[in-house]
């Protein structure tokens, strides 16, 4: 108990008592509520028949098991991006993003994960939020899960919080090696000069994200990098000045038609915007198909990936 109020006070002298007390309050009250709040009216992802109704459809048609082998179809895709004024010194910076992994859905996944991605050649690793499979309920499985992952990795590790994450996550995962972005600005020194790289709490379902907080701490003109769980704050983020932005959430549909279209995206924003590379004015934008998957472990004409950014002085 000592120790759970300590976590807490630490957790509160990070991100303020506001803030601290908004997420424990909508954890506490919303997290598995279907209607309202947050920023779409519909919380899809709390639908508590939907997936036995997909599972039992899908059995029944004799697709479940092409559907699972989809979802563990893991891919790793390059993107190479070109920011005005990166310092000549991070041309060719490499960082791996990962989205949404749910490991607790499909613990199967986290040896699939580690294999593919052990070998690869980065300078810096980031995490877009959605460890759990659930909005709520236990969460020490996908902890254990997520902190697999994050062991295998050796280059250095940032995340942020999603949509289906708890603020107790950060403790257990940050003592894995994952350093937590609440609302908060790290410089990340490679070859002698520094990347600004901001991260949002969620900005979905808790609305708990501060670009006034993470914007205050990057320096005039420097070009800066945003994790946000969701890509529905992009408008705002490209006013603020943010020169590249990597997102998850929608799982680019997850279950498509095919042709990769979406019959679902769970996000308030345009479809150009819920997969792959995308742009907004001087904003560069990025949105990961996850690697995991949401209410059922399947995936249809949406393969998972895994993503190298390459960055680029434009
Ligand atoms: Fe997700």
């Amino acid at each position: 108990m000592r120790q759970q109020l300590d976590i807490y006070s630490e957790l509160a002298e990070r991100v303020g008592e506001v803030h601290l007390r908004q997420r424990l309050v909508l954890q506490v009250e919303h997290a598995a509520q279907v209607f309202g709040q947050g920023r779409t009216l519909l919380h899809i992802e709390n639908v508590e028949w939907l997936p036995v109704a997909i599972y039992w459809t899908l059995r029944l048609f004799g697709l479940y098991g092409l559907g699972q082998g989809n979802a563990r179809a893991l891919e790793v895709h390059t993107n190479e991006v070109a920011i005005e004024e990166l310092p000549s010194a991070l041309d060719g910076m490499r960082l791996l993003h990962l989205s949404d992994l749910h490991l607790d859905l499909d613990p199967g996944l986290t040896d699939i994960i580690i294999d593919r991605v052990r070998d690869l050649d980065v300078d810096l690793c980031v995490f877009t939020g959605d460890y759990r499979a659930s909005t709520s309920g236990p969460y020490e499985p996908a902890v254990a899960q997520t902190s697999r992952v994050v062991e295998a990795l050796t280059a250095p590790s940032y995340g942020v919080l999603g949509n289906h994450d708890f603020i107790e996550f950060v403790p257990p995962l940050e003592q894995a090696g994952l350093r937590f972005l609440l609302n908060e600005t790290v410089a990340v020194e490679h070859n002698g000069a520094s990347l600004y790289l901001s991260g949002v709490d969620d900005p979905h379902f808790y609305r708990a994200e501060s670009l006034e907080k993470v914007a205050a701490h990057v320096p005039a003109r420097q070009p800066a990098i945003l994790l946000s769980h969701s890509p529905e704050i992009y408008r705002r983020a490209a006013a603020v000045g943010f020169s590249l932005m990597l997102s998850g959430h929608t799982h680019a549909g997850q279950i498509c038609l095919p042709g990769g279209v979406p019959i679902l995206t769970n996000a308030r924003c345009s479809r150009r915007l819920i997969k792959g590379p995308w742009r907004h004015g001087a904003l560069h934008g990025y949105t990961s198909p996850g690697v995991g998957c949401s209410g059922v472990p399947v995936r249809f004409f949406c393969p998972p990936a895994v993503t190298v950014h390459v960055l680029r002085s434009a």
